[in-house]
């Protein structure tokens, strides 16, 4: 996609791809190193799970989900302060939603909702919002596609699904889930195949990103390969 404005003093950084390729860590330690504001674009599709939940609308009932969505939004009754590479601080109805957004149950929950056109308009003026001038590093499914086609820099950062369920695996077992391997597999494939085969901004590299496979690399060496393309492009101003 063309650039109608004019060039950003510091980059967009795009960071998408499939759960549990290591998008979290690596955007965070992006966004340290650089000193850019981190933006997790998921926890917002999360937050619109658990507010479905919260407010007991079904989250297969598209319509009633959307009109909920397009509400909170209106409202300012979900709101998410993004921090400098810290985790953001989502809110629904002025309340502080954190471990509550990170169950196998609101992934999947997230993953429903996110499918729905009207939810996904709802959310892209907020996503914007926080990078409009640059200085940030975004993570998702559809940042280097949508919500930022015009990004400096854009990386797609995939890894095999056995990697990718190990990871989801130790971190959900960290927070005391008892989910086994076998079924965090099975959620991270149902997750990915329906992201990735939605109508509306489905999971896909842009035209132009990287591709990245995280199960060959070190956290360490994805972090510097992207933020080493970051700073290059800062420098080809
Ligand atoms: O990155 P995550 O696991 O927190 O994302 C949860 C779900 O939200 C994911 O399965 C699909 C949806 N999502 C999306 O559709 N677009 C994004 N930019 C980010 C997340």
């Amino acid at each position: 996609m063309s650039t109608t404005h004019a060039r950003r003093a510091r980059p967009v950084v795009a960071i998408d791809g499939p759960a549990g390729a290591g998008k979290s860590t690596v955007a965070r330690e992006v966004a340290r190193s650089l000193g850019y504001v981190l933006v997790d674009t998921g926890a917002l599709y999360r937050a619109v799970a658990l507010a479905a939940q919260l407010r007991g609308v079904s989250r297969d009932d598209r319509q009633a989900v959307e009109n909920m969505c397009v509400a909170l939004v209106r409202d300012g009754s979900l709101s998410m302060e993004a921090g400098a590479g810290a985790a953001p601080v989502v809110k629904i109805d002025a309340i502080a939603r954190t471990d509550e957004l990170r169950t196998p149950d609101i992934s999947q929950g997230a993953s429903v909702v996110s499918r729905y056109p009207l939810v996904r308009e709802a959310l892209l003026d907020l996503q914007r919002s926080f990078g409009r001038d640059g200085g940030v590093v975004l993570e998702g499914r559809d940042i280097g596609t949508v919500v930022f086609p015009d990004a400096e820099v854009k990386f797609f950062l995939t890894a095999t699904d056995e990697e990718r369920a190990r990871r989801r695996h130790g971190e959900l077992v960290e927070r005391g889930d008892h989910s086994t391997f076998d079924s965090v597999l099975a959620e991270v494939r149902e997750r990915d195949a329906r992201d990735a085969a939605r109508d509306v901004a489905p999971m896909r590299p842009a035209d132009d990103a990287i591709l990245l496979d995280s199960s060959r690399l070190s956290i360490d060496e994805v972090v510097a390969i992207i933020t080493e393309r970051a700073r290059a492009s800062v420098r080809a101003e």
